[in-house]
């Protein structure tokens, strides 16, 4: 399992083959690399990520915030909720693909923002733009990213930008024409950030930002021999010392001294929302909305899109999650689009997203863990193993696409509900 894959199949390289109940599998077992083998579904790269990551890394990758409420809350509201599926419909020309702004993309998610990419693996923003761009999925890279805009868009054109922003419009414009010269389409505001959340699962992982070099730290990063050499001392030797490119005042990833400049987050309001309105011609919405105001707003701020997440449970404990928000976003939104992220670690997670309202799912930690232990072919062979599942609950459910998802196909999984039916 440690061992390095010494195969590269990319999605679009591997053709679907009949898997033994009779459907279709996009992965071919007998090609995969046998270091990939025993990742059969996205939890197991989580898992085997606290292997290869120092303690520091994998704390910051995998925790929440305080008691982890959310972070909890957004696994377990998928169980609360169980299938009708309607068999007997002839599901052989299924297809999951699913469009987002245009673009018909091959599946119905894509891989969420997450500021530490590049510190779980080397140039880890541009593996996954590279992933993206083989499977044809989208990819959306973090503002808090140790990687530039430009190098990031230029390896895919599936790529679009977060940007974390404060109250100030001179800063606002200079990021807003980086990433419309960088080439971006699309841009996402997170605005779930109005001050630094209390992290104290950071602090007691060792994880500070930047990190402080102290002897724990040296021991933590020297127990993990594939990312010390393999992440930081190529990054390293290859591109001199990591630094936060896209958000302000470059800030290295190690230092003794150096403080991060976040600007005034919580002085950003709609006023700055309707000035980026104004200066960005691209695709424009907001991250981190779980009020139905907040989306009747951004519908009357001309605003493309809104992606339903808590932070991933990583910013105001006890928010609910992103799902249980989703019918009453649905109905705010009218026809904006409507994207999910926060805890989907199955293909019957989406299909629930999708059935309550949302266009599109994305998801994070489990691909930067892929990415982690395997680099492009562990987060491609993540990609398959994800389609896969969804390929399989559409047929068993009884439809041939996503758009079909409706809630005729839920029902509560546990309490009385069911008496309803
Ligand atoms: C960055 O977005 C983080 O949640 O740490």
């Amino acid at each position: 399992m440690n061992k390095k894959p010494s195969v590269s199949n990319t999605a679009s390289e591997l053709t679907a083959k009949p898997d033994t109940a009779g459907g279709l599998s996009l992965v071919d077992k007998r090609a995969l690399p046998r270091a990939l083998r025993n990742y059969l579904a996205l939890q197991d790269f989580i898992d085997h990520a606290r292997k290869v990551l120092p303690r520091p890394i994998y704390g910051y990758v995998t925790g929440g915030v305080e008691n982890n409420i959310s972070l909890r809350g957004n696994r377990e509201v998928f169980d609360e909720i169980g299938f009708v599926p309607k068999p007997l419909v002839d599901t052989t020309q299924r297809s999951m693909k699913t469009e987002l702004f245009g673009k018909t993309y091959s599946a119905p998610f894509g891989f969420a923002p997450m500021g530490g990419t590049s510190i779980a693996t080397y140039q880890g923003d541009l593996v996954l733009a590279r992933a993206a761009e083989a499977a044809n999925i989208p990819m959306m890279m973090s503002g808090a990213s140790l990687m530039k805009m430009e190098e990031v868009r230029a390896a895919s054109n599936n790529t679009m930008f977060q940007a974390y922003l404060p109250g100030d419009e001179d800063r606002i414009s200079e990021t807003f024409e980086r990433a419309a010269a960088a080439g971006f389409e699309t841009i996402a505001v997170t605005v779930d950030v109005a001050v630094a959340a209390n992290r104290e699962n950071n602090v007691r992982a060792g994880f500070n930002n930047p990190l402080r070099p102290t002897p724990r730290l040296a021991w933590d990063c020297l127990l993990k021999p594939k990312w010390l050499f393999g992440m930081f001392l190529k990054t390293l030797i290859k591109d001199g010392m990591p630094h936060v490119e896209n958000m302000g005042p470059r800030a290295p990833l190690i230092s003794k001294t150096a403080l991060r400049s976040y600007g005034r987050r919580d002085r950003l309001t709609w006023k700055h929302i309707a000035h980026m309105r104004k200066i960005w011609k691209g695709n424009l919405l907001l991250k981190g909305v779980l009020h139905k105001d907040v989306v009747r707003m951004a519908r009357e701020h001309g605003l493309n899109g809104i992606m339903v997440s808590n932070h991933g449970g990583r910013q105001l404990d006890g928010t609910v999650s992103p799902l249980r928000v989703l019918p009453g976003l649905r109905e705010a939104a009218g026809d904006m689009t409507l994207i999910m992220d926060g805890g989907f670690r199955r293909g019957t997670d989406i299909l629930k997203a999708l059935a309550l309202g949302a266009d599109f799912c994305f998801i994070g930690r489990p691909f930067l863990c892929a990415a982690a232990v395997a680099g492009q072919v562990g987060v491609e062979h993540a990609v398959k193993l994800l389609m896969d599942e969804i390929d399989r609950d559409m047929a068993m459910l009884g439809i041939n696409g996503p758009t079909e998802m409706s809630r005729e196909f839920l029902m509560p999984a546990t309490g009385a509900g069911f008496l309803q039916y």
